[in-house]
This record gives C-alpha cells, sequence and structure tokens, in this order.
C-alpha cells in the first residue's frame, strides 16, 4: 500500500491535513473505511471481483460493476466477496433499465437474497419500485426511537432534479403500491416517510462513460446548496452526504474537490488502468499513454434513441466516428430498408463485418430472453428493429475491448474521462508509467495522501504567508 511516489510538502513546515481527515467523518464510519473515498462502479466487472477485493482488504470503499451481468455471475461475485471480505466494504452497482423493469427487479432480488447492504445507484431519473423496495426492506425503530436503516444508498446524479428525488423520503404513491402488492411491510411503508432515499448523493461531472459533462466546481457547490435547502423541509435531508466524481485523476483535483465542500471522492477512469481492472491488457496499454484531451463525447449506444451522451478514449480509433454515424442515421432514417444502398453496405462490411439479416438473426434471439416486449415491438416497428440491430454494434464494440481483438481495434468502445490523462501525466517520470505497477488501492493512497500534503503547503502558506516569502 502507498508505494506510489506522491506529492511530498516542500521544506519542514508541519502537514496540516491528512489523508484520514479529509471529508466527512460519518463516510468513513457508516462504511467502515480508512478514506473519505470511493472506486465507482464500471459495467460488466470492468470494476472487477479483484479490484473490490484489493479495495476491501485495503479498507477502502469500491463498488462492483454489476451492469450486463448475468445474475448467476453477480451472485458468484457476491460470496466471493462475503467469503474474503465478511461484511464488506463494498458495495454493489444498480443501475436503473428504464425500457426494462423487470431487469431493474431483478438486480434488487439478488442484492436483498444476498444481504448486499450498499449499492451505488446510476442513470436513475425518478426513483422506481425496485429502489425504493430495496431501501425500505428492513426498516425498523430502533429502541431509541430512531430508524434503523439496513441499506445503503449511494446515488450518483448530475441533474438538480434526480439529486432533489434523493434527498426526500420515497414517494407516498410508490410506498402504497409496494405496499399494496406485499412488497414491503405495513412498518416499512410507515417509517419510508423518515429516511431520504439516500445515504450519499455523489455529484458526478466530466466523468468517463455516460455523462452531463457538468463542471465540478459548479455542480458539487449546486449539490451542497440543494441538500441544505432540502434539509429546511425535512430534516433528516441534513445527513445525506454530498460527494464529488468525474475529473479527479491527480492530487491537486482532489484537493479542490474537498475545498469545495465533498464529503468524499470517487474515481473511475484510473482504475481502469490497473492490475486488478478487469478489461484487456491492450486497452489498458493504450490508457496508461492517454492523455487528458484524447477523450471525446459521443453517442452512448445503450441509450442510442434517448440522445444520451459517453465520453470515451479516441486516440487512434474509428469507434467515435461511427458511433455518431450510426446515432444520426437512426435520427434521420425509418427503417434499415431506407439507408442508401452506399452507406448500408459500408455500415454492414465495415461496421458489423457481416449482413444486417445476420446480426438481426442474433439480437433476435438476444432480445427473445431478455427483453421480449422490446423484440415484439421491433417486430412490428422497423424503426425499432434499426435501433436493435444498431446497438449489437456497441455491445461489439464493448466486447472488441474487453476481450483484447486485434481484428477490431478500431472499433473499441473504451469508456474514459480526462481524469485519465491527469494521472498519466501526473506519474510521468516516477516510474510508474507502466499500468503494470499500478493498483486500485495505491491510487487511492496516492491520491488521498497527495491531496493532504497539497492541502497542508496551501493552508500553511495562507496562514503564514511571511513565512513562505521567497528571498
Ligand atoms: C469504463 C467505465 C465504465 C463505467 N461503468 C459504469 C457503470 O456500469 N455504472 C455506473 O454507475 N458508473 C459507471 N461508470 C462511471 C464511474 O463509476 C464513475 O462514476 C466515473 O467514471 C467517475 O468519473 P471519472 O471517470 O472522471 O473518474 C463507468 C466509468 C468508466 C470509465
Amino acid at each position: 500500500m502507498g508505494t506510489l511516489a506522491h506529492h511530498r510538502p516542500t521544506g519542514t513546515q508541519q502537514a496540516l491535513v491528512g489523508p484520514e481527515t479529509l471529508g466527512s467523518a460519518r463516510f468513513r464510519a457508516d462504511h467502515g473505511v480508512r478514506y473519505a473515498y470511493a472506486a465507482g462502479s464500471m459495467y460488466k466487472a470492468v470494476a472487477s471481483e479483484d479490484l473490490v477485493v484489493r479495495m476491501g482488504r485495503a479498507g477502502l470503499l469500491s463498488f462492483f460493476g454489476a451492469g450486463g451481468l448475468r445474475p448467476e455471475q453477480v451472485v458468484a461475485a457476491i460470496g466471493r466477496f462475503r467469503r474474503e471480505l465478511g461484511d464488506g466494504p463494498y458495495g454493489v452497482n444498480l443501475l436503473a433499465s428504464a425500457e426494462n423493469p423487470a431487469r431493474e427487479e431483478e438486480q434488487v432480488d439478488v442484492l436483498l437474497r444476498h444481504r448486499v447492504r450498499l449499492v451505488e445507484a446510476a442513470s436513475f431519473v425518478l426513483p422506481t419500485p425496485s429502489l425504493v423496495r430495496y431501501r425500505l426492506a428492513g426498516l425498523r425503530r430502533d429502541r431509541d426511537g430512531s430508524v434503523h436503516v439496513p441499506n445503503r444508498v449511494m446515488a450518483k446524479v448530475s441533474r438538480p432534479e434526480v439529486a432533489q428525488a434523493f434527498l426526500a423520503p420515497a414517494p407516498r404513491a410508490l410506498v402504497e403500491h409496494l405496499l399494496d402488492r406485499g412488497r414491503i411491510t405495513a412498518d416499512e411503508a410507515e417509517l419510508a416517510q423518515y429516511v431520504p432515499l439516500a445515504d450519499d448523493l455523489c455529484a458526478e461531472a466530466d466523468s468517463g462513460g455516460h455523462t452531463d459533462q457538468r463542471q465540478l466546481v459548479i455542480v458539487l457547490p449546486d449539490t451542497v446548496r440543494q441538500r441544505d435547502r432540502a434539509a429546511r423541509g425535512f430534516p433528516p435531508a441534513a445527513r445525506v452526504r454530498v460527494g464529488a466524481a468525474g475529473g479527479l485523476g491527480d492530487p491537486h483535483a482532489v484537493a479542490a474537490a474537498f475545498v469545495l465542500g465533498a464529503d468524499f471522492v470517487l474515481t473511475g477512469s484510473i482504475n481502469q488502468c490497473t492490475v486488478e481492472c478487469g478489461t484487456s491488457d491492450r486497452v489498458k496499454d493504450m490508457l496508461q499513454t492517454a492523455e487528458a484531451h484524447d477523450m471525446a463525447t459521443v453517442p452512448a449506444g445503450d441509450m442510442l434513441e434517448t440522445g444520451a451522451r459517453a465520453q470515451v478514449f479516441r486516440r487512434g480509433l474509428f469507434y467515435p466516428a461511427r458511433a455518431n454515424k450510426l446515432y444520426e442515421l437512426y435520427r434521420r432514417y425509418d427503417s434499415l430498408e431506407d439507408l442508401d444502398p452506399a452507406t448500408a453496405e459500408q455500415i454492414q462490411r465495415r461496421y458489423f463485418g457481416r449482413s444486417f439479416e445476420e446480426v438481426w438473426q442474433e439480437t433476435r434471439e438476444y432480445y427473445a430472453q431478455a427483453n421480449p416486449a422490446s423484440l415484439e415491438l421491433a417486430e412490428r416497428d422497423p424503426k425499432h428493429r434499426m435501433l436493435l440491430v444498431f446497438k449489437a454494434y456497441f455491445v461489439h464494440s464493448i466486447r472488441s475491448a474487453m476481450g483484447g481483438s486485434e481484428r477490431h481495434l478500431v472499433d473499441y468502445q473504451i469508456n474514459c474521462g480526462p481524469a485519465m490523462g491527469a494521472l498519466n501525466g501526473y506519474l510521468r517520470g516516477t516510474g510508474r508509467e507502466d499500468w503494470r505497477d499500478r493498483h486500485v488501492d495505491d491510487l487511492a493512497e496516492l491520491l488521498m495522501r497527495g491531496a493532504a500534503d497539497l492541502l497542508s503547503e496551501r493552508f500553511a502558506a495562507w496562514a503564514a504567508p511571511d513565512a513562505w516569502r521567497q528571498p
């Protein structure tokens, strides 16, 4: 642990700030961790079992990338965490699935059945029945009269209306709905009014993956103010901690986040370029030389129809241009048959390496299992069929990157933000350029210690400017 070089204060001044005092003490106590720091989920176990176990053993929080995995894979991962980490610290990603609520239900069934006590909830636009069911399960009154909340929720937000929903109790209509169907008990329904939906709100700025590309200096103070306002009408909201994510790749950015008022920080992109991360060596080789400006924001494949955007690595890849092209075609045309022959030919040959018909056959088999309602719609509506075929390209591009396919190198979809470039810049010349020398807990140590040292140095200089005057 802590083997990476980090920023050290110059001179002989006393360190005023330590890594273990940055951020919220309640965050550290509630999650049982040494630092107010977390490594965020990355789909399909890119945030891998190894990553979670390594962080947990170091007394640090991380979230397993459960998105896109089959339930049995998630169950197996939880089993390993329980064996190797006991009760934690660790959490599992809970992804909203607006087009397939059954999938969300299934995720929550697994989490409750296997007593996972912390989730990182992401992509929620509004609270859903399954999210509320997770939050309310097991609510009870303790002897001292306080409400015991066994299931903790960290919600990732980048928009005020979503933050608002997580600072409030579960909507009454949803609580009634769950009670009527016997999904929660009368006690849980009654106590719901005293509990905000989240324990932690993570204000996400310009991050890798799905992003609204907001600026941290705006979105973080905004969310803190929103929390404080919410607490005036609903006092339990005062306890909801507000953290920062997006663009945190070096100690300077982490120090800035804490000065802006973050109760905790969460990183994503930088953890993708470590020994523990579950992507291919080829992707890690590319990322270890990435600069902050090597990123592009393109349509997000899994939400193509909504216009949502995701930030990806672009240097040397065709993927960003192809993602843009497919989105443009989806908007402009109503069916695959409407595409002009040259475009149709180009997409089939270059993007897919096979015909639309072949892609459709495979897609159909998948949706027959995964989402029959969507398949039914596609059989009736040619535009929806085109959407599902185009989405297959995005799935293929993730698989190619994760599998390290040499043949499909230019199609790699590598979700990543500028934080990666910041880390590489910071590590240049330290002997830690190679990802084989980067471990996820060491990065946490590097960022937190470095931030504490930077702040100590700055505060000392501001508190006693004369002592710092240059000769
Ligand atoms: C490759 C990659 C995959 C991601 N997948 C998910 C995911 O499945 N679920 C999720 O909640 N967040 C996901 N994220 C977002 C991260 O958890 C985190 O919030 C974000 O990366 C923080 O911003 P940063 O990349 O600037 O550090 C992903 C990020 C990356 C880079």
